[in-house]
């Protein structure tokens, strides 16, 4: 169903065109140590690109000339001595990078193409070369913890295609297990108007299913799942980089107590109590699978899962920071998509960033099964994802009560309300430069990884 092969992928990405990397193993390595030491100063290997370069040209001087990004690569994690040679992306829509460049055509899963995993697999065929590894992008918008593990119905685990050689895997998961949607569409939005339950009920429900066991123990039975399909006894460089969720708001500004997300008209306000109990209930889920994290490896010698945590980045990014009346659809600055606005890529970067995000401007027919209000509700729960939710909560509330008044008048008012689930999904997710900053604090990671081990 929603897997990608990836050569679609592959062909998006950014069309450098570096020499296929050769790829050298451990004894050849050696030989070449061994012998040409004294003459190649500069030989490091922990940094195989310099030895590409030695080998294609072995009579020349040490060359002095090479830039500083052939002799200082991103440190993905690889086999030692190595190049690397792929990885997957596994989890839920963040990970997914939903409503990120999108240009027109959309899967089931809503893979943006400026998610993190995507803006990795770029620096990667950029160092690379376009056919030197592989990435399988297995992560799903709407998943749960159980939907990734073997044997559910859409399990991402039992799509890894393990034929590829994999040195690394992303994670990012927990958000739909710890009751997201419930608190954006209760809190925030009120899709289903009357009928969305209270702020209080949702965020109790969530604190509850932090506090309990359950939580840690599926994400154990994930990530065993993941290092069992690797072999991970016999690829012990193999790591999961699992990344947390950052804060939403600016909690202490003034400006956006009387400010509102809410679709229907008299929507909630932004209040800064509100604002700051959604802020902790982020904390708080970091916190939770950091802490998982932690004691899953401590079943291990060496630890094997890492938690990067990229909420410091999104400082002065967030939504109501001072000066901003939300929904201010114009600031770049916020890392957080609003309901159907745009994304924030400069527009200099790559033509295949610049579309607009014309595909969730386009209407849905109203005899769409995904707004009917009679049979909606179950698929759309099934799913699990953000958008689908959102549309049927709008169809049922409409029909339940049709004096029901859209806030932006033009919405409803034309009986046009009815988007791609991307224009409601994405709203709270990281917009493109949200994740190139997650992807900044993955490198990051990875470094202080590469200089501990020192590969
Ligand atoms: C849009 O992206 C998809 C993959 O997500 C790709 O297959 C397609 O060719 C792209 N279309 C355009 C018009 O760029
Ligand atoms: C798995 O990947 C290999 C090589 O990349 C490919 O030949 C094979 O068809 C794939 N298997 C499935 C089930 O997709
Ligand atoms: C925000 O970014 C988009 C995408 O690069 C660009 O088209 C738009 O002009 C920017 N808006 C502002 C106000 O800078
Ligand atoms: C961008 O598109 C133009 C034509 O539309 C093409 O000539 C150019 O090479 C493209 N640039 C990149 C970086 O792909």
């Amino acid at each position: 169903m929603k897997l990608h092969s990836s050569t679609t992928l592959l062909s998006l990405a950014w069309q450098y065109s570096i020499a296929t990397a050769f790829r050298i193993d451990l004894s050849d390595l050696r030989r070449y140590g061994d012998s040409q030491q004294q003459q190649q100063p500069i030989l490091r290997p922990h940094r195989p690109d310099a030895i590409d370069a030695v080998n294609t040209d072995v009579d020349s001087e040490p060359s002095s000339s090479q830039t500083p990004s052939t002799l200082d690569p991103i440190p993905f994690p690889r086999q030692p001595f190595q190049r690397p040679a792929g990885f997957i992306a596994l989890g839920d829509s963040y990970s997914a990078g939903i409503g990120t460049g999108v240009n027109g055509t959309e899967d089931d899963c809503r893979h943006g193409i400026h998610g993190y995993p995507m803006l990795i697999h770029n620096d990667l065929v950029a160092s690379e070369g376009p056919d030197a590894t592989t990435f399988q992008f297995l992560s799903c918008t709407g998943s749960t913890i159980n939907d990734m593990l073997a044997g559910s119905e859409v399990s991402q685990i039992d799509q890894f295609n393990t034929t590829d050689t994999t040195d690394f895997a992303l994670l990012s998961i927990g958000g739909n297990d710890l009751g997201f949607f419930e608190i954006m569409n209760s809190c925030i939005f009120r899709f289903y108007s009357f009928y969305s339950g209270t702020c209080e009920s949702a965020l109790q429900k969530s604190e509850a299913a932090i506090a309990s066991p359950e939580f840690e123990h599926r994400l154990r039975i994930a990530i065993m799942e993941i290092l069992d399909m690797v072999h991970w006894e016999k690829r012990p460089w193999f790591t999961i980089t699992v990344t947390g969720y950052a804060r939403f708001f600016n909690e202490h500004t003034d400006e956006c107590d009387d400010c509102s997300f809410g679709v229907w008209w008299r929507g909630p306000k932004l209040k800064k109590d509100l604002r700051k109990r959604m802020n902790e209930m982020v904390l708080s889920v970091n916190d939770k699978i950091k802490r998982s994290i932690d004691s899953i490896n401590n079943d291990f010698l060496e630890p094997k899962v890492f938690f990067v945590d990229y909420d410091e980045e999104f400082e002065g990014h967030r939504f109501c920071e001072p000066g901003v009346i939300e929904p201010d659809y114009a600031r770049n600055d916020t890392w957080f998509f609003l309901v159907g606005g745009e994304d924030n890529w400069p527009a200099a970067a790559p033509n295949i960033s610049t579309r607009t995000a014309s595909s969730d401007r386009n209407l849905l027919g109203p005899s769409s099964p995904l707004v009917d209000p009679d049979i909606c509700l179950e698929p759309a729960l099934q799913s699990g994802d953000w958008g689908v939710m959102a549309l049927c909560m709008m169809a049922r509330a409409a029909k339940n009560d049709p004096t029901l008044r859209a806030r932006h008048g033009e919405v409803v008012a034309e009986n046009s309300m009815w988007y791609v689930p991307t224009y409601y999904g994405k709203t709270f997710h990281p917009r493109s430069l949200g994740h190139k900053a997650a992807k900044k604090k993955v490198y990051e990671l990875w470094e202080q990884l590469r200089d501990e081990r020192g590969f």
